[in-house]
């Protein structure tokens, strides 16, 4: 089944996600929904909040960047769950990002490029793993969004404030979208 996106401005956007169990309810069915909606909205990434679940998943297909990621050897399409980047290092360097959440903003975001990530798959076995480059960044937004974050508020203030209009539109529903959203601020 396919899920509605929730929009910049919504709380839910804003919360530090919780780590679940094996037995949470409905999670393979919630994991084939993440899987159908991030294809259906051409994302490459999708966090639980962004379906209105405030707990630490994340899925990502990034196989189609493949020639841009080092080869780790790391999977490139993956669950993560109950994920917590431990280690990051390396010069920052930009990135231009974007977001289900955040339609038609693309803007580059400064991160490090390499991370330690530990986490659990959809069978709950422990990873503990480097990643770097493109994936990395990927797996850093994705992650952001379980920790209440949005690429947009890693921005400088001054970009903060030449989106502001854009950003309080969005959350009032003013976007076009081919997918379906949840505006916090609809009237
Ligand atoms: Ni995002």
């Amino acid at each position: 089944m396919i899920l509605p996106i929730v929009a910049y401005g919504h709380p839910i956007l804003k919360k530090v996600a919780v780590d679940i169990t094996p037995d949470y309810p409905g999670l393979k069915e919630l994991i084939d929904n993440m899987w159908e909606t991030m294809y259906a909205d051409d994302g490459i990434g999708l966090a639980a909040p962004q379906v209105n679940h405030s707990i630490r998943i994340f899925v990502i297909d990034a196989s189609h960047l493949e020639e841009k990621a080092p080869k780790t050897g790391a999977p490139l399409k993956n669950v993560f769950i109950n994920a917590h980047i431990i280690e990051e290092e390396g010069e920052l360097w930009p990135f231009s990002e974007g977001c289900l959440s955040i339609p038609d903003i693309h803007e580059d975001v400064m991160r490090k490029p390499r991370i330690r990530i530990q986490y659990v798959d959809e069978n709950f076995v422990a990873h503990d793993e480097w990643h770097e480059g493109v994936f990395a960044r990927v797996i850093q937004h994705e992650y952001d969004h379980t920790d209440g974050m949005l690429f947009v508020d890693r921005l400088s203030p001054l970009r903060k404030i030449m989106l502001k209009r854009k950003l309080n539109d969005l959350s009032i529903g003013k976007v076009k979208t081919k997918y379906k959203m949840i505006f916090p601020a609809k009237k």
